[in-house]
């Protein structure tokens, strides 16, 4: 129980990974504030939150919003005291394929910034505040292994979570002398709501034509990943849960992969 008595707030946390943060959090002790726009997949996932003993409050917030991340910020604080932890995970890919690029609209590359990187900007001003005045706080942001290896299909995301990679560094240096670490989490392949609307719009594009998109999903894992294997909304819980204790209370500012090995070095 090496998060005993801390509260997190998870946003995208109606989410296929948001989840899976939240129940690792939980289960090392956490109450976590659940926010997402979807109102009922949050409450699915608080309701697991509840289901481990902890406290859990489902917040209503769009991060690209800077009154909504305001209201999440007092509504975390308003319930439990306190907070503590901060995962920035929500997150989209634009609304069609790259490749090349300029099969992309400005409104793509507008949409993905707003909500991958401005998103994780205004929450973390929006709690910086409290955790300074405390001296402690883990802010943990959701890049992705499309930051790390370039997706071309993807132009417009993997140029937003490379942003997010920088934002964590700049983040981590101010926060530092105020005991806040800031750190990263680089995910690879998930199958989660994300990729099942991800991998039909990839099966479309001349380039690919698969039929069956869960088969190229597999497929894509085995010929990308080194360790042969997807990896699980788990996976990234058990790093997230290990970034929010004291145990990684020196490590800041860094950027880990949870891959199966696909971006090393
Ligand atoms: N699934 C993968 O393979 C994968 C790989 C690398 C990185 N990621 C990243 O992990 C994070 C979670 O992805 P996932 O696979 O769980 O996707 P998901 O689609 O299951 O969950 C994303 C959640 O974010 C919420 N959301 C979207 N826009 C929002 C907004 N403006 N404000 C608040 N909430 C919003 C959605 O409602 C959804 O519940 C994302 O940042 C994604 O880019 C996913």
């Amino acid at each position: 129980m090496r998060l005993q008595d801390r509260v997190a707030v998870v946003t995208g946390g109606g989410g296929g990974i948001g989840s899976g943060i939240s129940l690792a959090l939980a289960r090392d002790g956490a109450d976590v504030v659940v926010s997402d726009i979807d109102v009922e997949a949050a409450e699915r996932c608080a309701s697991q939150v509840r289901e481990q003993g902890r406290g859990s409050l489902v917040v209503r917030a769009d991060v690209t919003v800077a009154q909504d991340c305001l209201d999440l910020v007092e509504a975390g604080l308003k319930a439990f005291g306190k907070i503590d932890i901060l995962v920035n995970n929500a997150g989209l890919f634009g609304r069609r394929i790259g490749m090349p690029f300029t099969n992309q609209e400005e409104e793509d590359w507008d949409n993905c910034y707003r909500v991958n990187v401005k998103g994780p900007f205004l929450l973390s001003k929006a709690v910086a505040p409290h955790m300074m005045e405390r001296r402690y706080g883990k802010i943990i942001n959701i890049s992705s292994i499309a930051a790390r290896r370039d997706a071309q299909i993807l132009p417009d995301y993997t140029a937003a979570k490379n942003a997010v990679l920088s934002l964590t560094r700049v983040t981590a240096k101010d926060l530092a002398p105020y005991n806040v670490n800031v750190n990263a989490i680089c995910p690879g392949m998930i199958w989660s709501p994300f990729w099942h609307r991800l991998a039909p719009m990839i099966g479309a594009h001349p380039d690919f034509a698969v039929e069956d998109p869960r088969r190229m999903f597999e497929q894509w894992v085995k010929s990308a990943t080194p360790m042969q294997r997807a990896q699980t909304p788990e996976d990234i819980g058990h790093l997230a849960a290990f970034l929010a204790s004291d145990e990684a209370r020196n490590i800041t500012g860094q950027t880990i992969c949870v891959d199966g090995g696909a971006a090393m070095g």
